[in-house]
Parts: structure tokens; sequence; C-alpha cells
């Protein structure tokens, strides 16, 4: 192998998605009992349902008899019937029955591949496996999502750009002030500055430097073993109700190479009267706005070409940007040489 097919590959992961990782599919509520749900997720398909106890399946959204989506299906007994011939499957990816056809040898085989799944904060996470990291790391969350001082919503989005294009705009604060300049709570302050990076014990910060709290004017980045995350502050004027600014807690999942699908939280830290006031005004009122926003990165996103980065300048401000492209880089290097090193040693 040459140095150059080896950046081929560690490119190539990048694009497509870091193995070991933990990454939301879908809401809580669209996962159910009685239905299966398809998902997408790094090129592969995938059908999620509901076990009785609560818990949820997701394996292969691919029928082992001729390959038909197990989506398509109907769930029975807490295992998946194929709706092109009838094949059930269970949670474990094992063919339970050929109903067509009595003591079919296919019964008993383990055909599909099974995903670990959990749930936090209304969404649902699928775990894909590494081959450093085969078992899932625990997801780690943020503090606005795992205690009770927040309050919020969660709302997704699937983007046709690729996933990384979603992270480079989560890292690159200075957009607020032009793409979303006429939005409700992004039009203030200096369209002109600097932008500072500063490590922190997980991840980085990248702020601008001459104003702090009039604009989207930070972001956080998080790198946890198996799972990664962004968080930045949208400040409120005092008309958008109370309490402090909106957080924003968004995590990006690679769907295929032109496709991702976002997740993103809006919180706020709010009590009591205020908190449900909140909550009110937000359904009837903010949610169409902090739409009309997200719609804004989604057209500009979408409207860059697959490989601009080939033919992009950048320039003091995308400091954010190069971090989040060098860690990803350097976890995917990782990632291929443990791969090339068991290959070699097979
Ligand atoms: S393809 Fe599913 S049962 Fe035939
Ligand atoms: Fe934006």
């Amino acid at each position: 192998m040459t140095a150059i097919d080896k950046k081929a590959l560690i490119e190539e992961r990048v694009n497509t998605g870091l193995l070991g990782q933990w990454y939301p599919v879908a809401k809580s509520v669209e996962i159910r009992s009685d239905k299966p749900y398809g998902a997408r997720l790094m090129d592969q398909k995938l059908v999620l349902w509901r076990r009785a106890d609560g818990s949820i399946n997701c394996i292969e959204d691919f029928c082992p008899h001729r390959g038909a989506p197990l989506s398509y299906g109907e769930i029975h007994e807490g295992n998946i019937g194929c709706r092109y011939h009838g094949v059930i499957v269970d949670g474990e990816g094992v063919v339970v029955r050929v109903p067509a056809m009595p003591e079919c040898a296919l019964e008993g085989r383990k055909a599909l591949k099974s995903f670990h799944v959990t749930e936090h904060s209304d969404a649902v996470f699928v775990y894909v496996p590494s081959l450093a990291q085969p078992e899932p790391p625990a997801l780690v969350m943020p503090p606005e999502l795992t205690g009770d001082a927040w309050t919020g919503f969660l709302c997704t989005s699937v983007w046709e750009c690729n996933y990384r294009y979603a992270l480079d705009n989560l890292a690159d604060p200075m957009h607020g002030c032009y793409l979303h300049s006429e939005s409700f709570t992004l039009a203030y302050g200096s369209k002109q500055d600097l932008m500072k990076l500063d490590k922190t014990d997980t991840g980085f910060h990248v702020s601008r430097v001459a104003q702090l709290g009039d604009n989207f004017d930070w972001s956080e980045f998080a790198v946890h073993p198996a799972n990664m995350y962004c968080f930045l502050d949208i400040p409120y004027p005092p008309a958008a109700g109370p309490g402090g600014n909106m957080r924003i807690v968004g995590f990006c999942t690679p769907i295929d190479a032109t496709t991702c699908k976002v997740f993103f939280w809006r919180l706020r830290k709010v009590e009591g009267i205020a908190r449900e006031s909140w909550r009110f005004l937000y359904r009837a009122q903010l949610e169409a706005n902090h739409w009309h926003v997200l719609e804004q990165d989604r057209v500009m996103l979408e409207g860059m070409p697959d490989d601009a980065r080939k033919r992009e300048m950048l320039y003091q401000h995308d400091l954010g940007v190069s971090r989040i492209r060098q860690i990803l880089t350097r976890a995917a290097k990782e990632q291929i040489e443990s791969e090339l090193a068991q290959v070699a040693a097979e």
C-alpha cells in the first residue's frame, strides 16, 4: 500500500463517517412497537422497532431471503416479518421462520448484522463498531441534557450535503452576522472581527475576539471516545421571554456521501412558571423563526459543491473549521492504520 492509497482511505473514512461512534438516527417518538422504522446511516440501511419492554432493536434493513426492505414489513410478536414472502427475523438478525416453506434450512440462521441502540433526550442513537471499539463505550451527553436545569426541544432535519459541511458550519461562528443577518436574534454586533481558538479538556472552543453575546459569537466541540457534539449560544432579546440565551446542542449524522441528518436541541435555562411560558412561547412563535434560520444554513450548504474543499481558500476566521477537520482526519488515520495492520497480520 502506497502513502497515496492510505491517504485516500483516510479521506474516504472521514467522508463516510468515523466508525466507533454513536450517531443519532431518529427521534424516540418515531420508533414504535407496532411499525418498523427505516433509517440510513453511513451508507447502510437499517430497520428499528421497539421491543415489548420499550428497548429498541436495530438490524440491517435487508431481508435474508432476497433483500427486500424489512422496514416495509410488519411486527409480529416482537419480530419483523418481510412483506414480500413473509420471512420472519428477530432483533438479533436471526431467521425465526419461513412461513411459506416448512422446515426451511434458513430457520435459526444469523443472517443480518445487529446494532447496539440507546436513547437519550428524545433521540435514538445507534452504535457503529470499529476494530478498536467493537463494543460501545458510553455515550457522553452534555450537562444541559443530563441535568434538570435546562428545558428544550429536539429538532431534526435531513440536509442534502455531506455531514462535514454541517460540522464546518457549526465551527464557523462568523457566518452568523452575515447569513442570518435578517433574523430576529442574529442581526446584532459587528461584521468584522478576528477569531481565536482555545483547547478544552475534550475538544476546542472557537470564539470571536472582539464581541461576546451579541450574536452567534462562539461554539465549542466536545469530542468523546464514542461521540462528538457541538454547543453554542444564540443571544435572545428581552422580547423573547424569560431566561437567558438559547443554547443549541448539535449532532451531525452521516447518511451517505451527500446527505446528513442534523439533530439540534434548543435549550433554555428556565424554571417554574418561566419554564412553562417559554415552552409555550417557543411552540407558538419562536419555533418558526428558528426553522427559518436553520433553513438558511441548509440552503447555503446544499448549494456548495461536494468537493468545495479542493478549491477553497481559508483565512483566519476558519480556525474552527480547520480544527474540526484535523480531529476527524486524525481519528480516521488511527482507524485505517489499525485496519491495515490487522490485514497485514492475517
Ligand atoms: S424477500 Fe423477504 S421474504 Fe422474500
Ligand atoms: Fe447558521
